[in-house]
């Protein structure tokens, strides 16, 4: 058995084990980024390490962030604020001398955009200030969306803490499968997405007095879908508020867009903030970032430190990296405490970052881009920048998405900075050169309708009835062909007939919060009576986090507790016998630990089940299990992703529509077997068109499940002679 060098640690599509080449991938990535360093300034102060056996990196001061107020002006010291009570706080934002004024802009006009800059208590401060007005009166909520789920949480904790109520009573916060309200909950934050979904409940959202659409600049899919619908809810709602809520970009289209709605500036209050580029291009931005946080522990003054990184992995490994060498230099420097932030960090961990630094220590929070305009970190002073963010592609044409670290566009580059000037004149290092700033960054980033495919939305907005998608007011029109995939897709589903109009399936796979193909699967497991076992299936692709995990020191034993799970068939079934096992220790943790499982990922998984458990009825699928009768399983998961398929050819992995070459995952369980014919969950892009989380299928199922898309031709085997013919059928025995 060759040994598996793969790391099991991964976050969203990232490629688990692939971090090593990705990183050489944004090497490359930086390589573009790679011309002389002009350095205008190059008479500026540089700033070199004087730490032993540590390689240095030199900045050269460039240019300023023009601040509101004056550098000598004393900072307000993050530990006296703290002191302060909560009511103080909140009257030092910036927003606050401009309550009254903003109120009475609200009472004015139905649509109002708010300006202002990251941290000055838009997102904490107006929901409570509607609520103080009335608002909620008679019953009435008010939404606050946020484009991340960690953000709904953290923003909610912070603001249940400062109205002095218990987190989920009066506020609470709503995200996917997650939903901590009650009835009594008038201050709803909730992600864009699950504000999309109370339209399928509730259209007009006449519960809603208010709604705000908040960190409207990060331009995500969902919300640029809720403009369009809350455009149109307004127009016979003369009562219902909107609040269109951003950082300083791009007000002006978003008032074009809500027919000239008046914009709201909240005047920032931001330090300036001194920008430091690389002198030349660095060739690991991860190493170059450890070198750096080092660099300015040892010789700036006291002041925290924010560093932007692409995901999960990478912060993790930087984190690690940092530790260890700060151990090693010991009492030689200062006390680093090194933060991480991202979106699948758990609840308790996160909330560390929000803790005070205790004095004569430093804190080095190691974030993704959530901590670019939704997060706001206390005594930030200093921003080390790579310049790279994690962005999601696809291409209409073959229906791939993928996942790759792409430089940031200027506008990020300028948020981030801004991040060191909230509570003192800051200083922001970029690991990149000033040219390459100037010359090959893209003004802003490209707005997520324009790169993603389209399924999920395009099923709700039938659903809503609105069946002119051509039409529909959007802010920036996706691609047409995008638009029109999606649609073929749909229909090939069977969620939509030949009229484009929805089925009876479909309004079914709407009620489901999950992608199509997964609707699909699991209305299919009613056919097959096996949805016990496609429920767990489902919970556990729908679980971002690695179930496994590899501790380096254990890495033999980790290997061989994964490889136990393995079943014929495939990684699905993997799945499941890993969750079936659990279920059967009780649910332990001690079990996990022992098996090298993931207990916080297997915990999310049982209630992610559980939820999808109480939406069958709604779907009307009945509970049944396959009684160890896996070919039943795999064909309900056949049944909704016959559209992901892939078969051997003499040149290995080809998809059967597409032609497309795609490789299996080193991870699958399936990676050395090679089946002839084969179903994926996901693609995803590293150093290649990697398949993730494959099945082993027979070709005839796909005309089983799918006649309507697959024709028997197409399905014909070029050289079934050459191959060994039943090696499908033997292990369908075995299973
Ligand atoms: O939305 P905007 O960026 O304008 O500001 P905000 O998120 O309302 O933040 C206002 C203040 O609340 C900031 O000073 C944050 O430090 C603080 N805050 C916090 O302490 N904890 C949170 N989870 C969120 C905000
Ligand atoms: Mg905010």
């Amino acid at each position: 058995q060759p040994a598996r060098a793969m790391d099991l640690v991964e976050e969203e599509s990232g490629a688990p084990g692939e971090e090593q080449r990705r990183w050489e991938e944004a090497r490359l990535g930086a390589a573009s980024l790679k011309f002389g360093a002009r350095d205008a300034a190059s008479q500026e102060p540089k700033y070199q390490l004087v730490l032993e056996e540590e390689e240095t990196i030199e900045f050269v001061r460039a240019t300023q962030l023009q601040g509101d107020e004056e550098p000598s002006a004393p900072a307000s010291s993050t530990q006296a604020q703290q002191k302060e009570s909560i009511q103080a706080v909140r009257r030092s934002l910036p927003v606050f001398p401009f309550r009254e004024e903003l109120l009475a802009a609200i009472a004015n006009h139905q649509v109002l955009i708010i300006e202002g800059e990251t941290g000055s208590g838009k997102t904490t401060q107006i929901p409570q200030y509607l609520f103080e007005e009335g608002y909620t009166r008679k019953g009435m909520k008010i939404a606050c969306t946020q484009p991340r789920r960690v953000a709904a949480m953290s923003v909610a904790a912070r603001v249940a803490r400062e109205m002095g109520v218990k987190l989920g009573n009066e506020v609470g916060y709503s995200i996917r499968f997650e939903d901590c309200t009650s009835e009594r909950t008038v201050l709803r934050y909730m992600t864009d997405g699950m504000l999309l979904r109370e339209f399928l409940s509730e259209p007009d959202l006449a519960s809603y007095s208010v709604v705000m659409v908040d960190e409207a600049h990060e331009r995500t899919l969902h919300t640029d879908i809720l403009f369009g619908l809350i455009k149109d809810v307004a127009r016979f709602r003369p009562e219902l508020k909107v609040l269109v809520a951003s950082a300083t970009l791009d007000t002006a289209r978003f008032s074009t867009f809500f027919d000239d709605a008046p914009v709201f500036r909240i005047p920032g209050r931001r330090f300036p903030v001194d920008i430091f580029y690389t002198k030349a291009p660095e060739a690991d931005y991860l190493e170059a970032c450890v070198v750096s946080v080092l660099q300015i522990h040892v010789t700036q003054p006291p002041g925290d430190i924010l560093v932007f990184l692409t995901g999960q992995e990478e912060i993790e490994a930087a984190c690690e990296m940092l530790q260890d060498r700060c151990r090693r230099l010991g009492s030689k420097i200062r006390e680093l405490l090194v933060l991480p932030i991202y979106a699948n960090l758990p609840s308790d961990m996160q909330a560390r970052i929000f803790q005070p630094t205790p004095p004569g220590a430093r804190k080095v929070v190691v974030a993704t881009n959530i901590a670019e305009t939704s997060l706001t970190i206390e005594g930030i002073i200093y921003v080390l920048d790579p310049g790279f963010c994690k962005q999601k592609s696809y291409n209409p044409r073959t229906g791939m998405e993928s996942l790759t670290v792409t430089p940031c566009s200027k506008a990020s580059a300028n948020q981030r900075a801004g991040r060191a000037g909230r509570v003192a004149a800051g200083k922001c290092f970029r690991l990149y050169t000033a040219w390459a700033y100037q010359h090959e960054l893209e003004e802003t980033t490209v707005p997520e309708i324009q790169r993603t495919s389209l399924g999920n939305v395009v099923l709700l907005l039938k659903s809503l009835g609105i069946h002119d998608l051509m039409h529909f007011d959007f802010l920036d029109p996706p691609p047409y062909e995008t638009l029109l995939l999606a649609l073929e897709q749909l229909y090939a589903l069977g969620a939509l007939n030949h009229l484009g109009e929805l089925t009876t399936s479909g309004r079914k796979m709407a009620e489901l919060p999950v992608d199509p193909m997964l609707s699909k699967m699991i209305l299919a497991s009613e056919k097959y009576s096996c949805s016990e076992e496609i429920l767990t299936v489902a919970a556990m692709l729908s679980v971002n986090n690695s179930i496994f995990y590899r501790p380096k020191d254990k890495v033999v034993h980790a290997d061989n507790a994964r490889v136990n799970f393995f079943l014929p068939g495939g990684d699905h079934l993997v799945l499941l016998n890993v969750y079936t096992q659990w279920a059967e220790s009780g649910y332990s943790s001690q079990w996990c630990y022992e098996n090298f499982v993931q207990f916080r990922s297997m915990r999310r998984a049982r209630d992610v089940r559980e939820q999808l458990e109480g939406l069958l009825e709604r779907v009307e699928v009945g509970l049944s299990s396959c009684q160890g009768d896996y070919i039943r399983v795999r064909k309900a998961i056949t049944a909704g992703y016959f559209y992901h398929t892939a078969r051997l050819t003499r040149s290995g992995y080809r998809t059967v529509k597409q032609q497309q070459t795609v490789f299996i995952h080193p991870n699958s369980s399936l990676f050395e077997q090679q089946p002839r014919w084969l179903l994926y969950h996901e693609l995803v892009l590293t150093t290649k068109e990697f398949m993730r989380q494959v099945l082993e299928i027979e070709s005839s199922w796909l005309l089983e499940v799918a006649p309507h898309y697959y024709k028997a031709k197409e399905l014909e085997d070029p050289h079934s002679k050459k191959m060994p013919k039943k090696i499908g059928k033997t292990r369908e025995e075995l299973g």
